[in-house]
């Protein structure tokens, strides 16, 4: 790295915009959606994505509600062509979805793309050429006037062949490539010039889309970009304002949100951001951000993780685990100590009465996106009682009692920690059931039968006690009362019972019920035991010995 970066870069000039507006906004409505994935995003790809990928992406992208959708560049491979035909010939878009082609200022390249539309329903065409300083000078070596006459040109060249297009509603639309490193007067001008030839109205509005094709300034910077064109431009209500971000800056979601309080009425973009270099604004993101806002972002992500998989199939990219809103672990936990926050703050959500979302370290209801609870809250070195008894909860309707949490908890994670790596709730709950549920020796339960007479109840029972049979009985005012009393006259040390809960863990006939015993030995150490039977009693006499043994 250089010692002295300004020796070879410089920063952005900013935009002239004293009495700037957006920073007084908020937003309240969704933009209109138009999704580049099989466009912007197919062309960054190592492997571009084959007809067959491109349809079932495009069926995706349908399905989630996009109403305008790039498909493609028609006039660039013949795959571009007849993946466009295919959609068209067979009648693969809904009546209500805009298929948008992408196209330079080229005569022949523009015929081409005209005749890959013909019998469409509805069609964008989409203009572009490139007009930053940089593009000028090193690409084309073309003046500003030279620069606005391909522009110009081009439009032309669109509006002669609309006539072929009968039967198809056509929007038109232009873009000034690189035009967040443009000069905003330059790109007026010549978004000016290309609405002189296409003549656009309040009734019959063309797009012109903004984009910030290699993000060079902070996204204010583009917001007041934005808002200078709004203010400026001649016949602004003849105009949809389009934006488009890439993210070099890792500033894509922000542009596009200050561009969109700056004025911008439509927004481009990927799922999952994939796109040239660091990708395109993810547009999941952003309609997701308007979504935890209360606002609905007519775009629908209820099944998330199907759309990752069919995202991951077509392109061959991944969602990184971290990714907002649709990563692996973007709504789990793993410390302990927010795994309690959670789940005290989903416990409270769903026991009702509060009106909003206001969950600790979750933005949104994962539900809501066809996330489970149960993925909240994952179990590793770092976690505590609270996850461990929360993944044996939400899992196997293992409810633990608070103070046994505190006993696990440390058992857990010890084990977690020598295993060096994240568990599952099934490894936890082996991990449960070696430590108090298979827990048979010394005692094991034979036979455990009684009897009740005048208030009070007798047991009689049948053990193994270190491989031996050992009968004995006893008295007390309760089942459990007369089997601590037979094991202590069976020569057990004394103890007591201290605490005592049960519940069922399945439902039916043969339910099955576990039961939870604290037992404190007469030499003041305390343990928990836990049994499983489908007779309630029985389940509460394995857990008092499941206590005994643990004691051993
Ligand atoms: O990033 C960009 O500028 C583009 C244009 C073609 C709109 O993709
Ligand atoms: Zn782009």
């Amino acid at each position: 790295m250089q010692k002295d970066p300004s020796k070879k870069y410089r920063a952005f000039p900013p935009v002239h915009l004293p009495e700037r507006q957006w920073p007084n906004r908020v937003l309240s409505h969704a933009p209109i959606w138009c999704s580049v994935d099989l466009r912007d995003g197919n062309q960054a790809l190592a492997v571009p994505m084959n007809v067959s990928q491109k349809l079932e992406l495009f069926q995706a992208l349908v399905k989630c509600g996009f109403k305008e959708i790039e498909v493609g560049f028609p006039s660039a491979s013949n795959t571009e062509f007849n993946f466009n035909r295919r959609l068209i010939e067979e009648n693969r878009a809904p009546d209500d979805v805009w298929l948008q082609v992408l196209v330079q200022a080229r005569e022949d390249l523009i015929e081409r793309t005209v005749e890959s539309l013909v019998g469409a329903k509805k069609a964008i065409i989409h203009l572009y050429n490139s007009t930053s300083p940089a593009q000028r000078r090193v690409v084309f070596g073309k003046s500003k006037d030279e620069i606005k006459a391909i522009a110009v040109q081009g439009a032309k060249w669109i509006k002669e062949r609309l006539p072929r297009l009968k039967g198809t509603e056509v929007m038109l639309q232009y873009s000034p490539e690189s035009f967040s490193a443009t000069e905003v007067e330059f790109a007026k001008e010549i978004s000016e010039a290309v609405m002189d030839v296409w003549q656009p109205t309040p009734q019959r509005k063309m797009i012109l889309n903004l984009p910030d094709t290699v993000a060079v300034a902070m996204p204010n910077v583009y917001a007041d970009q934005i808002e200078w064109i709004c203010r400026n431009i001649k016949n602004r209500e003849s105009l949809i304002i389009s934006l488009h971000t890439h993210n070099d800056r890792s500033t894509g979601v922000a542009a596009t949100e200050l561009g969109l309080l700056a004025g911008a009425d439509r927004v481009e973009g990927t799922l999952f951001g994939n796109g040239e270099r660091t990708g395109n604004l993810d547009v999941v993101t952003v309609a997701l951000n308007l979504y935890q806002h209360g606002i609905d972002p007519k775009l629908d992500f209820s099944k998330l993780n199907s759309l990752v998989e069919v995202y991951e199939r077509c392109t061959g990219m991944t969602v990184p685990p971290r990714q907002s809103y649709a990563g692996e672990l973007v709504f789990t936990a793993f410390s302990g100590s927010h795994q309690d926050a959670i789940k005290k703050g989903l416990a409270e959500w769903e026991a009702g009465g509060r009106s909003h979302w206001d969950v600790p370290y979750l933005t949104i209801d994962p539900a809501d996106i066809g996330r489970e609870y149960r993925e909240v809250i994952r179990v590793n070195s770092q976690s505590g009682k609270g996850g461990v008894a929360y993944l044996l909860e939400s899992e196997f309707g293992i409810d633990l009692p608070k103070e046994m949490q505190r006993e696990f908890g440390p058992i857990a994670n010890d084990e977690v920690d020598r295993l060096g790596r994240e568990v599952t709730g099934a490894e936890l709950k082996q991990m449960f059931w070696r430590e108090y549920v298979d827990r048979t020796a010394p005692w094991q339960l034979q036979s455990f039968e009684t009897e009740s007479k005048d208030g009070a109840v007798r047991c009689r029972a049948k053990m193994i006690c270190d491989g031996k049979p050992k009968e004995f009985s006893g008295e007390g005012n309760g089942p459990l009362a007369a089997l601590v009393h037979g094991l202590v006259s069976a020569n057990v040390p004394r103890f007591e019972i201290t605490n005592y809960c049960e519940h069922a863990l399945s439902s039916g006939e043969e339910a099955v019920a576990i039961a939870y015993i604290q037992i404190k030995h007469c030499d003041g150490r305390s343990r928990w035991g836990a049994g499983v039977d489908t007779n309630i009693e029985l389940a509460s006499v394995k857990a008092v010995l499941s206590a005994l043994n643990r004691l051993a």
